[in-house]
């Protein structure tokens, strides 16, 4: 498996990295080949056996990999995510070579009237959260670190708008410091984590709902949101609306904001 880090160079603030980018790079060799074995439908009804290789990186052909189902994305990152040392680009190129499938996931997909909702996929065996969150119109988080870990943002239907603030200084008082703005198309990969910066993810479209996929390593409960006049921070616990598609007991509106 791949294994080099291909980051974002011109980071600002390096207070806060990953834990797992803290990891010694140790590059694979050939021996270290992962293969995942996943079943497919044919048109005939029989069962087809596809095998997925997940390369070194010093091997002469690396054999693209496209899930062609939600549950396929989720068994290649559950073979990614066993090695500690995560290549960025490898995992946002996966999840944006998955073409996103509404029947796949509109089980997952639970809505509330009045914010966003998260609701878990899949546990990733402790090595990651994967999750939809649904955003219905006008819905937006707060402005929110990431605890250390790594976020992926996959839009599954509709559009984000994705705001990216630098940290609060803390001699500074006053309005955060807004570094950039983009939508987030259908079908793209979004990635931060706490040394990009802070960022706010809004929809908002006052005609159509938003849907996305995201996905969290390591797995974590609880962040911080920043007031985007003073730069105060709260830490926030985080709760999911629904579990494998099953609504969760006594959730009533959540804090989270990630
Ligand atoms: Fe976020």
């Amino acid at each position: 498996m791949s294994v080099h880090l291909l980051f974002h160079s011109g980071t600002v603030h390096h207070r806060r990295v990953p834990k797992l980018l803290r990891q010694p790079i140790k590059l694979p060799n050939r021996a270290d080949k992962s293969e995942v074995f996943i079943r497919r439908e044919t048109s005939r009804g029989k069962k087809n056996q596809i095998k997925i290789l997940l390369c070194s990186a010093d091997m002469e052909q690396t054999e693209v990999v496209k899930p062609e189902t939600l549950d396929e994305l989720t068994a290649i990152l559950h073979k990614i995510f066993e090695s500690d040392n995560i290549n960025v680009e490898e995992v946002q190129n996966i999840m944006e070579s998955y073409e996103s499938k509404p029947h796949e996931w509109m089980k997952y997909a639970k809505f509330d009237q009045y914010r966003y909702t998260r609701n878990l996929v899949d546990e990733g065996n402790g090595k990651f959260n994967l999750m939809i969150l649904c955003w219905g119109e006008g819905h937006g988080s707060s402005i929110h670190d990431h605890t250390d870990s790594h976020c992926f943002l996959k839009l599954l239907q509709g559009q984000l708008k994705e705001t990216l603030f630098d940290w609060p200084d803390r001699k500074s008082h006053g309005d955060m410091v807004q570094k950039s703005q983009r939508i987030l198309q259908e079908n793209k990969v979004a990635y931060i984590n706490d040394s990009i910066g802070l960022h706010r993810v809004e929809n908002v479209s006052h005609t159509e709902c938003a849907v996305s996929l995201h996905l969290y390593s390591p797995p974590f409960e609880t962040c911080q949101t920043f007031d985007q006049r003073t730069g105060h921070k709260n830490t926030v616990k985080m709760t999911f609306w629904s579990k494998y598609g099953e609504r969760t007991p006594y959730t009533s509106v959540s804090q989270e904001n990630n």
